[in-house]
This record gives C-alpha cells, sequence and structure tokens, in this order.
C-alpha cells in the first residue's frame, strides 16, 4: 500500500503528462458499402496511424469506404472531440448505445484513423480490453496467450518469461498459467486479456465496457484490477454505461451523437456545478444509489456537509 501511495505521488509529478490528446477529432463511416473499417484484434498500432488529420473532404477522411460513391452516405459517429488524457488519469467515458464511447476507445488506441481533426499519443503504449472476455483470447493456454502479444512485439525470448509471470502474478492468474483458456471464467478471461495489456508494458490501459459481461463478484474484481494498476501510475480510460462505476472515475466525459456534451468530476456529474441542474439528470443517467440517498436526504431538510458518491461516504455527509 505505501509503495502504492509512493508510486501514485510519483505520476501526480507527471500528471501534467499528456498521454493522449484529441484536437477536434471527427470520425465518419460510409454509410453504403464496405466493410467497417474497425480492428478488434488485440495489438498496438503505431501512432502515425491515430496521428495525423486524414484528409482534408469528407470523402477522403471516411472510414471503412470502400471506394464506392459513399458521399451521400457518410455519417459522423464522432464529431469535433476535444479531449486529455493525462499520465495517471482515471477517466470514465460513459453514453448512450451507439453514441461514440468505443470508437472513441479505439481512435485513443491508435486503432482507428481521424477523418479530422488530430489525435497525439505520447510514448506509453495504449491497449484495449474489449467487452467480450472471448473477443481477445488468442492463446490455448493462459501462459501462450499472455505470451502471444510478446511475441508480436518480438520481446527476446528469453525476457518473457519474467514479463509474463509478472502480468499473471498481478491480475492474480499465476496459478492458472498452465489451464487450458476454456476453463476459464468470463472475469478470469478479463483478468488475462489485462495481463496481456501489462506484459506488453501499457502504460494506459482502455477498457471498453471490460464489466459489462461479468457477473458481479468478477466485475469488483477487475475494478479492484484496474483501481490498483492506477494507483501504481497507469492510465484508466474506464468506458461505461453503469453509473456505479463512474463514481470511481476522477473524470467523466460523457458522449451524445458523438460530441463531448458534459467534461468534470464524477461530482459535478451527479450534482451539478454551482447550483446548476444535474447533467446526469439532464442526459437521463439515474445517478447511483448514494447520490439518490443523499438527494432524497436534501429534499426532506437535511442539510449534507458533503456531497456523497460511494454508500460509505453517505454516514460522513450526515
Ligand atoms: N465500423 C463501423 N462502420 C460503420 N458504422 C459504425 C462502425 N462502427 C461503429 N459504427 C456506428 O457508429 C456509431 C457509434 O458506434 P460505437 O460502437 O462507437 O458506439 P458505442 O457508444 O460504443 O455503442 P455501444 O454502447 O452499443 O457499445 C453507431 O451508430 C455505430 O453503428
Ligand atoms: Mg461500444
Amino acid at each position: 500500500m505505501n509503495a502504492g501511495k509512493h508510486e501514485r505521488a510519483r505520476t501526480e509529478e507527471f500528471a501534467r503528462v499528456s498521454e493522449i490528446q484529441l484536437k477536434d477529432v471527427s470520425v465518419a463511416f460510409a454509410t453504403t458499402g464496405g466493410t467497417p473499417g474497425s480492428s478488434e484484434a488485440r495489438g498496438h498500432v503505431e501512432s502515425s496511424e491515430a496521428r495525423g488529420s486524414v484528409g482534408s473532404s469528407d470523402v477522403e477522411g471516411i472510414v471503412g469506404n470502400s471506394g464506392g460513391s459513399a458521399k451521400s452516405g457518410i455519417r459522423f459517429v464522432l464529431q469535433e472531440v476535444d479531449l486529455e488524457v493525462r499520465r495517471g488519469d482515471w477517466i470514465a467515458i460513459i453514453g448512450r448505445n451507439g453514441s461514440g464511447k468505443s470508437t472513441l476507445g479505439r481512435v485513443m488506441a491508435g486503432l482507428l484513423p481521424v477523418s479530422r481533426g488530430v489525435c497525439e499519443r505520447g510514448d506509453g503504449r495504449v491497449q484495449l480490453v474489449f467487452q467480450n472476455p472471448d473477443a481477445q483470447i488468442v492463446g490455448e493456454t493462459v501462459w501462450e496467450d499472455v505470451c502471444f502479444g510478446l511475441e508480436n512485439l518480438a520481446v527476446p525470448t528469453e525476457e518473457m518469461p519474467a514479463r509474463a509471470e509478472a502480468a499473471l502474478s498481478k491480475v492474480g492468474l499465476l496459478e492458472k498459467k498452465d489451464a487450458d483458456v476454456s476453463t476459464l471464467s468470463g472475469g478470469q478471461k478479463q483478468l488475462l486479456a489485462v495481463a496481456g495489456c501489462l506484459a506488453m508494458q501499457a502504460e494506459v490501459l482502455i477498457f471498453d465496457e471490460a464489466t459489462s459481461m461479468l457477473d458481479p463478484e468478477s466485475r469488483a474484481s477487475l475494478l479492484r484490477v484496474a483501481a490498483d494498476l492506477h494507483l501504481t501510475g497507469r492510465t484508466v480510460v474506464w468506458i461505461t454505461q453503469w453509473m456505479d462505476e463512474v463514481v470511481r472515475a476522477e473524470r467523466v466525459a460523457a458522449l451524445e451523437t458523438g460530441r463531448v456534451v458534459f467534461e468534470g468530476t464524477p461530482e459535478q456529474f451527479f450534482y451539478g456545478r454551482d447550483g446548476e441542474d444535474s447533467p446526469s439528470d439532464r442526459l437521463h443517467f439515474a445517478p447511483p444509489y448514494a447520490v439518490q440517498v443523499a438527494r432524497a436526504l436534501e429534499q426532506t431538510g437535511v442539510a449534507l456537509r458533503t456531497r456523497p458518491l460511494l454508500p460509505e461516504q453517505v454516514g460522513d455527509a450526515l
């Protein structure tokens, strides 16, 4: 724990370092012809792919254009997004189905080029953990799977065991290293995906609704692992629709039809800034239980000293 705190303090020194910066980023898809321009494969794409601004016209910059006459079928799924992820951040990205969360995650990870604007990334490796636990498993055994990414990166063979072992141990899967991946639970598969990212020395982990297919216990354990990685200096981008996961974040960005419609702290999101209406109400996201309780108390005339986000903070607010 002390080591964690120490690491965290070190991270705060670097808190001004930008890991990912999106400036006026738009992504357009061709809605006619062509297959989606996304790649759900695990792996890192060199930053150049996510950098430069692609093309000056809508047509040049669209993704997934099969070459057909798609001009009338262009749809912007991200629009003029300005967003910075700094080293050591934990930022939650929220939004309804189809609002552009995964597209944003893929742009941030360098898996998808932008149509307009620029996505700049620092030196830190960015890796994605996807929603579907089965979508990212490539090895037959746990060990093989975690080594796969290292082989892809051409890590020298003699370095692999130490890196794989440290990564598996970090997520609590070391004793399962010889297990067949098909015997793992969904939650363990997600942890294995995280181990893969760690073995590849990812600095930034993007979780794209990574808990949404998990039972409550597995969900909690993935969150715990992410929290621990954050505490020891990793940057976390947490894409979710669960409001009780949002309260764990330091910052929240809400997307609506491809635009960032809110950016601020979870407290500002659920309670509003300086007397404004709560953005979560405005955007129709039901606040988590602790916030509902606090608001109900306020409505009955109870003056709260703080604005609780977690159940354990409600007592302190009274
Ligand atoms: N490769 C693609 N080609 C064409 N349209 C796409 C492609 N990928 C996403 N879209 C469209 O872009 C919009 C945003 O999709 P995206 O997957 O980013 O949303 P999301 O917020 O992650 O949704 P969900 O909550 O369902 O995961 C959707 O309308 C989707 O249909
Ligand atoms: Mg998605």
